[in-house]
């Protein structure tokens, strides 16, 4: 079976996803959305670094949606609802990098998507490595216990060679700390809530609230990253958590720790990667780390890898995400997702 693939903008994350695609055996690149004017009229392969892939992006979305296709792969910087429900409504699947279960976007928003989605007979599965891939190993763990009392949940990481770092001016980076970035952080990282419910959904947890807390910490020099200023004083790093409640115990806990670069104020320890750990009995522990591959390394690049760690969880569900019943989907309620084995 192979499955026709639109690829929704070549960013970060978008490009990984095209060189993941072509090189899924199940899955045919068709069509490509340049958002960007300059990419329209280009050979996809030449916007993602790769050999010529015969497909032309184009910034007509009529075009696209007219076309025979099974699922559009959703990457742009920040999702357009409307845009959204409207390639649900042309019968087509839709993964992306930003979406779980779209509870933070409320209920008029998630209803929208749900029907657009079940009238249609197509699903919307949003993932990546946090919120995503992540979270779901760490929810699997708990199956080697004979019972378990909380997961605890840590992406540690610093974002010095993140080509997208700019991404997080609407968090506040570049700016003087302030009481508002609470409420900013809470509203823009919404999704980061919605994976307490999906692992709440996987291990039966019947939480009774979701707590977030949030803390900045400021550069004491200026610093520049990636063409991305933050002068000194300003929002160079942030730790979110947040907290799924069973009554007055934190059952889920899900920490999540940025630094660009050292000496911050306060400054967190960096352990690069996911530290999760299932207490119960017996407890579980796991740590995932990411190792650049060769090419990676050799075209000084290795910084590459959280691309692809978070578009491939994405690419490699399209599959599942495409015979799934229709409506908005999670990994509580698809089939495992599986990796293809590919020769050299
Ligand atoms: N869950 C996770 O683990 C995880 C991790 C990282 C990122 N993400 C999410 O993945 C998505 C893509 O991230 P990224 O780093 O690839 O983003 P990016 O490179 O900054 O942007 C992706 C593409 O979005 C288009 N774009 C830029 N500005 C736009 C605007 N104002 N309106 C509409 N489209 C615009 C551009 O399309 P063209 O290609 O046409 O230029 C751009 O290449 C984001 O939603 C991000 O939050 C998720």
């Amino acid at each position: 079976m192979t499955y026709k693939v639109i690829q929704w903008t070549t960013g970060h994350v978008g490009r990984e996803a095209v060189k993941g695609i072509m090189r899924h055996p199940e899955l045919e690149l068709v069509g490509c959305y340049a958002w960007s004017e300059h990419k329209a009229g280009k050979d996809v392969g030449e916007l993602c670094g790769i050999d010529p892939t015969g497909v032309i992006a184009t910034s007509d979305i009529n075009q696209l949606l007219a076309l025979e296709a099974d699922c559009v792969c959703y990457m742009p910087t920040f999702p357009d609802i409307d845009e959204v429900e409207r390639i649900l409504r042309s019968g087509k699947n839709v993964v992306s990098s930003y979406f779980i279960n779209a509870r933070s976007w409320g209920p008029e928003v998630q209803t929208r998507l749900i029907q657009a989605a079940e009238q249609s007979g197509v699903s919307l599965f949003g993932s990546g490595i946090f919120p995503g891939f992540a979270n779901f190993v760490a929810a699997m763990m708990a199956s080697a216990s004979y019972g378990f009392s909380k997961v605890r949940f840590l992406e540690s990481v610093d974002l010095t060679h993140y080509e997208a770092i700019a991404n997080y001016a609407n968090l506040g980076w570049g700016q003087p700390p302030e009481e508002k970035w609470r409420a900013t952080n809470e509203s823009v990282l919404g999704t980061y809530a919605e994976c307490i419910d999906v692992i709440a959904d996987l291990l039966h947890i019947p939480i009774t609230e979701i707590r977030f807390d949030y803390e900045s910490a400021t550069a004491a020099d200026d610093r520049e990253f990636h063409g991305y200023s933050i002068p000194a004083g300003t929002i160079a790093g942030q730790k979110c958590q947040w907290t799924g409640m069973v009554g007055q115990e934190a059952v889920i806990e899900l920490e999540v720790v940025w630094n660009a670069g050292k000496g911050l104020q306060p400054e967190w320890p960096v352990s690069h990667g996911y530290t999760m750990e299932v207490q119960g009995d017996p407890g579980v522990h796991t740590r995932v780390k990411f190792v650049p591959s060769k090419s990676q390394m050799q075209g000084g690049r290795p910084a590459d890898l959280a691309n692809v760690v978070t578009a491939m969880p994405v690419v490699n569900a399209i599959s599942a995400v495409c015979e799934a019943k229709a409506g908005i989907r999670t990994y509580a309620d698809l089939p495992l997702i599986r990796a293809y084995y590919t020769a050299k």
